[in-house]
């Protein structure tokens, strides 16, 4: 398996425990794989369409799609649509019912091994008789990590792993961050003119893009489990944070920062939590007066306490916290400058989306996209990965990345496989306490 395979990229296949020990002839087992492979790809490419029908709606679980096979014909297929649901496997597995037995099974995530809402696919697919299990990638939930690979496996299934990963990866990310860092996937986003800024001098904001940009960013809530502003904005822009350019879309989670709870009660934001499906949680420092938080929640919104950062304001790495363990896989930052300022500072950014209007504002007195305290030296700024750029109507959005989810995930699954859980790295990198998988994780 080594000769061939490019890290990270190509697919490796786990023997299984009882057939190894009578293997085909090497060429021919070689000869077979590369048929397979081809073979492989395409069924993968099908599971991930199917996965990625539930649109975002799967939260705090993965989207994941699977295919049944039987003689090269497609026998079954599933998909999870949302948490508590049934996993795409067994979909599939219902769907194909008899003909299971003998057959690959194509899933896009390694299949769960522990009882969630629902008992261990594990027991499932062996229960059906198949006699291949092709995954994308390994889950990197601490409670699966490759033990249900393991498991598989060791039951004598032929397992593979690694193919289509990339693309399964991506449609993951937030996922993928949520159960390995302990926190949601945050990507940055804003919108500024050609002469970076967010807003006239005067904090005028609206609308620094056209018509295309703002669906194409509505688009974007509709995909995400929470919108994040500061309270500067709330008091700016009044702005409602839900999802209206976008047919069929669904509102996300408002959250707002707001130390003192300075947020009046008649904003836009506040009022939405009456007709949105979605809640609004306005997160005060222990420091907010009780009048006003009060207030806030008389009139429909829940107040969440984070304690406070050095600066007396709401502390971003307790609340990301918290927002992980309430099931916010996929957290928005639509700014301001202040907020974005903080969160770049902490290093609590993994995505930015920018959008570029060809427009000049001009004036010192005029925001940039990132307040204080920024980088002192242009050898400490960081870099996008991965960068994408296109036009959006009269707007140009450039994408990328600060931190790259791909990095997180393990591309070796039998090292995966081996040894207790591994403990949950906390934002910020070193191992933490809690883990969402414990308190949000619901597969
Ligand atoms: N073009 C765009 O994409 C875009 C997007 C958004 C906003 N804007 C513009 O940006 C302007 C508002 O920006 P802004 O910087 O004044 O306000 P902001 O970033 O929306 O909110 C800042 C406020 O949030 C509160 N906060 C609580 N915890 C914080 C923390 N950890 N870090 C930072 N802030 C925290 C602080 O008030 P407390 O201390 O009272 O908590 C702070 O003053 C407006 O003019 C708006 O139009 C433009
Ligand atoms: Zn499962």
């Amino acid at each position: 398996m080594g000769d061939d395979r490019a890290p990270g990229s190509s697919p490796g296949t786990i023997l299984p425990s009882r057939a190894s020990a009578g293997g085909a002839a090497p060429v021919a087992g070689r000869a077979r794989l590369a048929v397979d492979r081809e073979a492989d790809r395409h069924f993968m490419r099908r599971a991930l369409d199917l996965a990625a029908r539930a649109g975002g709606r799967t939260h705090p679980n993965p989207m994941v799609g699977a295919v049944i096979v039987r003689d090269g014909v497609v026998v079954g297929e599933g998909y999870h649509r949302r948490a508590g649901e049934p996993h795409a496997e067994v979909e599939a597995l219902r769907s194909a019912r008899d003909q299971a037995r003998g057959a690959t099974l194509y899933v896009t995530l390694e299949p769960c091994c522990h009882h969630g809402r629902t008992p261990p696919c594990t027991e499932a697919i062996l229960a059906a008789g198949l006699r291949r299990v092709v995954v994308a990638m390994v889950d990197p939930d601490p409670r699966v990590a490759g033990r249900g690979l393991s498991v598989l496996a060791q039951a004598g299934v032929e397992v593979a792993v690694g193919v289509e990963a990339d693309r399964a990866l991506r449609l993951n990310e937030a996922y993928v961050v949520h159960r390995v860092l302990g926190r949601p996937m945050v990507t940055a986003k804003y919108a500024m003119t050609l002469d970076g800024r967010i807003a006239t001098a005067r904090g005028e904001s609206r609308w620094i893009t056209g018509p295309r940009a703002r669906r194409w960013v509505h688009r974007l809530r509709d995909r995400v489990d929470a919108i994040l502003v500061g309270v500067g904005t709330v008091l700016a822009d009044d702005p409602s944070l839900t999802v209206r350019w976008h047919p069929g879309g669904r509102d996300p989670v408002r959250v707002i920062l707001d130390s003192h709870a300075r947020t009046p009660p008649d904003a836009q934001v506040i009022r939405a939590a009456r007709h949105s499906p979605a809640p609004t949680w306005v997160a005060v420092t222990p420091q907010a007066p009780a009048v006003r938080t009060a207030r806030l929640e008389a009139a429909g919104v829940q107040v969440l306490r984070v304690p406070a950062d050095p600066h007396g304001r709401v502390s971003i790495l307790h609340l990301l916290r918290e927002l992980a363990s309430r099931g916010i896989v996929h957290l928005l930052v639509e700014g301001g400058a202040s907020v974005h300022g903080s969160f770049f500072a902490a290093g609590l950014v993994d995505r930015v989306v920018a959008f570029i209007a060809p427009k000049l504002v001009g004036g010192r007195a005029a925001p940039g996209p990132i307040g204080d305290p920024g980088v002192d030296a242009l050898a400490a700024a960081p870099a996008l990965h991965r960068p994408t750029w296109r036009r959006i109507g009269e707007d140009w959005m450039i994408s990328g990345y600060l931190r790259d989810p791909a990095a997180l995930v393990c591309d070796q699954p039998p090292a995966c496989r081996e040894g207790p859980p591994p403990a949950p790295r906390a934002p910020g990198g070193t191992p933490g306490p809690a883990t969402p998988g414990e308190s949000a994780g619901t597969r």
